[in-house]
């Protein structure tokens, strides 16, 4: 009923609104009496924890890519080698695990078959398992040693959104947990990140209260034909589910890329008109990758593609090489995918309602795929 979609067209749309409160929630109660980060349920040693040598993290569809995003966040503040693997392609590969093994397992719906399995495959071979899940008492957090629970609240869309944003945030949670946890960062450094992550919310609702001109050029490109992503660094998972969210809600051809990539293949697919999302990193990231990025917006351009740009506020070395820029507010690199996301969410959304789709019940999907 439109009183359950609070007002908003369609499920979808209500839970890309309810994105504010879904990350200020899960950043809700995460630390003890003494100020230390702690995790949910947790059932066993620290210790076990303490000594873990390699992490691996099991998800499927959107919320793999919160996994990427936690792979990046968690090797750089824990310095532990993160992998980062669909469920469905890690069971049938002979990993090599062991007690010193890490399963980071990321499921909105808690219930999906793939990564249980694969959850259960890796107990089996004696890894410790860690559940960051959005459904209270599921399958895969009860079988876990340890959980995170995100709190989006129920998500009815079939398509991730609040939860994906849910799922990120836990992510930097259980980077920050493991870093206070093997010290392998200051407690200043942990409070400085935990105060930018608390300032992300309010930076969400800018972007959703700014949102026209991304509708405007939705509806204008609801005819396209294939729609290009590129992103570096933190922002390649974004531009992967840029193209998800576009492929499952308006059935368009996209495809997301690492920017890097580009000259080793993709650049092929540009000619005239050509649209290309790309995922511009700060200006301050660490690795300079800001003029990389900018320099493959001008290569594609000069090829003819239309180059739409997300970038943080103040970016103004984008504007000249780009046909609409999307500006999004300033935080650390690190947590960029929590606002650089949104737009593309919205994008996806208003460009499939233009094309009269039901955005909350796209053709051949659901919600929680409980087969295998
Ligand atoms: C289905 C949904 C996707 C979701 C994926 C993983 O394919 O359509 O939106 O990302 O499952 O679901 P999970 O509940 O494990 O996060």
């Amino acid at each position: 009923s439109a009183a359950e979609k609070g007002g908003f067209a369609s499920f979808m749309e209500k839970e890309i609104h309810d994105q504010p409160a879904a990350v200020a929630d899960t950043l809700l109660g995460r630390s003890d009496v003494d100020g230390n980060l702690i995790l949910d349920e947790l059932r066993i040693d620290e210790d076990e924890l303490r000594n873990i040598r390699k992490i691996i993290v099991l998800a499927c569809g959107t919320s793999s890519y919160a996994g990427m995003v936690a792979k990046y966040a968690i090797e750089r503040w824990c310095r532990i080698p993160v992998e980062v693997e669909l469920s469905h392609e890690f069971r049938y590969r002979d990993p090599i695990i062991d007690a010193n093994t890490l399963i980071v397992s990321i499921s909105q719906s808690g219930e999906t078959m793939d990564t249980l399995m694969a959850v259960r495959y890796a107990k089996e071979q004696g890894a410790r398992t860690v559940s960051i899940c959005n459904t209270n008492g599921s399958t895969i957090p009860r079988e876990s040693d340890a959980v995170l629970y995100t709190h989006a609240g129920p998500e009815i869309a079939v398509a991730s959104t609040k939860a994906f944003l849910a799922q990120i945030t836990a992510a930097y949670l259980l980077g920050l947990y493991l870093a206070q946890l093997t010290k392998k960062l200051y407690r200043e450094e942990i409070k400085d990140i935990l105060s930018d992550l608390a300032d992300i919310p309010a930076k969400v609702q800018q972007i959703l209260d700014n949102a026209d001109s991304i509708k405007e050029l939705a509806r204008s490109m609801a005819e396209a034909s294939s729609v290009l992503f590129l992103g570096r660094n933190v922002g390649y998972p974004v531009a992967l589910e840029g193209a998800l969210k576009l492929k499952e809600l308006a059935y368009i051809h996209a495809e997301g890329f690492a920017a890097g990539e580009l000259k080793h293949g993709p650049i092929a697919l540009i000619d005239e008109g050509q649209p290309v999302f790309v995922v511009v990193p700060s200006p301050m990231d660490r690795h300079s990758l800001h003029a990389k990025v900018v320099s493959n917006i001008q290569e594609v351009r000069a090829r003819g593609a239309k180059t739409i740009v997300v970038a943080e506020a103040g970016d103004e070395t984008v504007r000249d090489y780009a046909e609409q820029v999307f500006y999004v507010p300033e935080t650390q690199p690190m947590l960029m995918p929590l606002l650089t996301t949104v737009p593309l969410q919205i994008f996806a959304c208003e460009l499939a309602t233009a094309k009269g789709y039901d955005v909350d019940q796209p053709r051949n999907l659901a919600k929680s795929v409980t087969v295998e």
